[in-house]
């Protein structure tokens, strides 16, 4: 077995770790109980830099976890945690004089285990429901209300006039999703340690299929054609829960970033918004912003807004005026015409001719600059 000088001694003292070339791969060098060990540096879930990771003793051996989503390693044999068959490729070590040296080739082999959730299988495989005669309309409405104390909320009831006329009037496929009622997590901001840390379906997803936003992945990209989104003005942006699933859905951007990949495919976008004060325009800007960005399309008048003004403080009034409005009747009903007359147009767009000017990985100024300790 030939081996390679890969660092000196001086470089991996006591408690450390380092990313080292061998060739053209990179590997993760560990100096802890007085041992020198080496694994691949790629982890086998999504090839985060090993060599970055924490160390620490657990399981009865001393661990890396990955920085990116937490896979754990033994660093000296590469297997995963007991109970887990993974295996990451493990290289021989040794010294001479002052340099480290590792072999090759890996004395074990790597293996990665099928870890792919049947729960998610659709979502890999982006199984679309959409046909070309399909007419689904979800309507997710981002309030939150407590379901101890329910209150009238008028976009919400917006919504849901939306879709009761786009079923009557149309025979739509409908769906409500109340995003208060999804149990899921904030995103916890993969993309921020590398573009390929951010993953489809969204990393959180990945390691709890049960997490709240698998509904909406599943609803918004492969069920519908035409989603509606209610929102509140609170102190003059969309609610909390509407950032909390926007955030989430920076997954479905990435993959044009990362992989070229759009997943919204003729579909539309339109959306309700309601306060008792003022910053509809801003509101309604800020939402088309971010659904054109993942792939959207808006009929004309693409967005109902009710607001009383800077003024109205007497919000015991504001149901009572909603409630009587007919322009919520009458606009209610529009965008779900605007929307059906769209999505007969965009029906026959071919989708793979549209192009995403968005900045890839290659337009960024770092662009073939590498960083060592990266494995992609
Ligand atoms: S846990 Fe290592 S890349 Fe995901």
């Amino acid at each position: 077995m030939d081996f390679i000088r890969v660092c000196t001694k001086d470089e991996l003292p006591p408690n450390s770790q380092k990313v080292v070339s061998l060739g053209k791969r990179k590997i993760a060098l560990f100096h802890f109980n007085n041992k020198i060990s080496a694994i691949a540096n790629a982890c086998l879930h999504k090839a985060g830099p090993l060599g970055l990771g924490a160390v620490s003793e657990k399981y009865e051996g001393m661990y890396v976890t990955c920085p990116w989503h937490g896979w754990e390693y033994n660093i000296e044999t590469g297997s995963a945690p007991p109970g887990f068959p993974d295996q990451q490729a493990l290289y021989e070590v040794k010294t001479e004089g002052e340099f480290i040296l590792v072999s090759e080739e890996p004395i074990v082999k790597a293996h990665r285990k099928h870890h792919d959730n049947p729960l998610l299988e659709d979502l890999m495989k982006l199984k679309y429901q959409t046909s070309e005669n399909s007419l689904n309309i979800l309507g997710i409405s981002t309030t939150n209300l407590s379901p101890n104390l329910p209150r009238f909320s008028t976009s919400e009831d917006a919504l849901e006039k939306s879709l009761a006329y786009a079923q009557d009037k149309y025979g739509a496929a409908t769906k409500m999703v109340k995003l208060r009622e999804l149990e899921f997590r904030n995103c916890e901001g993969y993309y921020s340690q590398h573009s390929h840390a951010c993953t489809w379906p969204c990393s959180i997803t990945e390691m709890n299929p049960e997490d709240g936003m698998t509904e909406v992945y599943e609803s918004m990209i492969l069920w519908a054609d035409i989603v509606i989104v209610s929102t509140p003005i609170r102190w003059g942006n969309a609610s909390a829960l509407y950032y909390k699933m926007a955030e989430r859905l920076n997954c479905v951007q990435n993959q044009i970033t990362i992989n070229n990949k759009i997943l919204v495919k003729n579909k539309l976008a339109s959306f309700i918004i309601t306060g008792g004060q003022d910053n509809i325009q801003q509101v309604a800007g800020q939402m088309m912003c971010f659904f054109t960005d993942l792939g959207f399309t808006f009929p004309p008048f693409s967005f109902l807004g009710w607001s009383r003004g800077w003024t109205s403080e007497d919000m015991d009034k504001n149901v009572l005026q909603f409630k009587k409005s007919e322009y919520i009747k009458r606009t209610s009903m529009e965008i779900v015409d605007n929307c059906v007359e769209m999505l007969k147009q965009i029906k026959n767009v071919t989708s793979g001719n549209m192009h995403a000017p968005l900045p890839k990985s290659s337009d960024s100024l770092s662009a073939g600059i590498e960083n060592s300790d990266m494995n992609i």
